[in-house]
C-alpha cells in the first residue's frame, strides 16, 4: 500500500519564499510517501508581463524552489511532484518537477497551454513521460492537459499507475472529467488544484475551483477536498490495481482498442 497525498493551497502571486515555506509546512505535518502539489505553486498563476515571467522562473533543478523541495524530500523520505515556471536557455515553460529522497528525477513541460499562458510560455517539448519509481510508475500532466483525452491515454499506454496532475483550475468540469480518465484507463489520478482568487493588472479575475481529488482505477473518488481549504489529504492506495486493465473477462481496455479506426486523431 502507498500513502498518497494531495496538497491544496492558495499561493500569493510573486512571493516565492512564502509560498514555498507554506507548502513545506503543510507537507511536513503529514505521513505520506508521494505528495502532489498544484501547478505554479510557488509563484501564483496570473502573470501580466514577460518581465514577471523572467523574474519568477527558475532553472530546473538548479533554482531555489527545487533546492528547498529536494531538502524536504530527503528529510521526509518522500517523492514530490510540483508545478513551477521553468527558465531554460531564454525559454520559459509551465513545468512540473518530480523529485525523491535521492534528489531530482525529472521534468514535464505542459503540452496544452491555456488562455494567456500562450502569451508567456513555450508549449512543452518534453512529451509525456512515465517515471518508474519504488512508489509506482508515475505519469505527469498539468492542468489544461486534462481537456485533451489523449494526454491521460498516452500516459496510461506508457504504463503509468498514477497520473499526477498539478492544476490551477478555473473551469469547473475537470474534476468530473478526471473520474472518466481514471475509469477508461484504469489508473489512479491525483488532481492537486489551488484555491483562492487572483486579479492582476487589468486582467479578468480568476477564481480557482479547489476540490482537489484522488480517483482510483475504477472511477471511485477516494478524496475530494473543499473549495477553499489549504491542507494535505492522504489516502492509502494499492498501486497494483492500476495494472489490471480488464473491463470484463472478455474485454481489455487497451487490447480491445481499434487504432486502425482512429488514425484521424494523430493527423495534424
Ligand atoms: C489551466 O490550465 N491552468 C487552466
Amino acid at each position: 500500500m502507498l500513502k498518497l497525498g494531495v496538497c491544496q493551497m492558495r499561493p500569493e502571486f510573486g512571493i516565492k519564499e512564502e509560498n514555498v515555506t507554506k507548502a513545506i509546512e503543510l507537507i511536513s505535518s503529514v505521513d505520506a510517501e508521494l505528495v502532489v502539489l498544484p501547478e505554479l505553486f510557488n509563484t501564483g498563476y496570473q502573470f501580466i508581463s514577460m518581465d514577471e515571467v523572467k523574474e519568477l522562473s527558475e532553472p530546473i533543478p538548479g533554482g531555489y524552489t527545487c533546492k528547498m523541495m529536494m531538502e524536504l524530500s530527503k528529510k521526509r523520505n518522500l517523492y514530490i511532484v510540483f508545478g513551477m515556471a521553468e527558465e531554460c536557455e531564454d525559454r520559459y515553460f509551465n513545468s512540473a518537477v518530480i523529485i525523491g529522497p535521492d534528489g531530482y528525477i525529472g521534468v514535464y513541460r505542459k503540452s496544452h497551454l491555456f488562455l494567456d499562458e500562450k502569451d508567456f510560455f513555450t508549449p512543452g517539448d518534453t512529451g509525456f513521460k512515465v517515471f518508474e519509481l519504488p512508489v509506482g510508475r508515475i505519469g505527469i500532466m498539468i492542468c489544461f492537459d486534462w481537456w485533451f483525452t489523449e494526454s491521460a491515454r498516452v500516459l496510461s499506454l506508457m504504463g503509468a499507475d498514477i497520473i499526477c496532475h498539478p492544476a490551477n483550475l478555473v473551469l469547473t468540469q475537470c474534476q468530473m472529467a478526471m473520474i472518466t480518465r481514471s475509469l477508461e484507463n484504469a489508473v489512479y489520478t491525483v488532481t492537486a488544484n489551488r484555491t483562492g482568487r487572483e486579479q492582476r493588472g487589468d486582467k479578468r479575475a480568476l477564481t480557482y475551483t479547489g476540490k482537489s481529488q484522488v480517483v482510483d482505477p475504477e472511477g471511485n473518488l477516494l478524496i475530494r477536498m473543499g473549495e477553499d481549504e489549504e491542507s494535505v489529504s492522504v489516502v492509502e492506495i494499492d498501486v497494483s490495481k492500476a495494472r489490471d486493465k480488464m473491463i470484463t473477462h472478455k474485454n481489455h481496455r487497451f487490447q480491445d482498442r481499434r487504432p486502425d479506426l482512429y488514425s484521424i486523431i494523430t493527423e495534424a
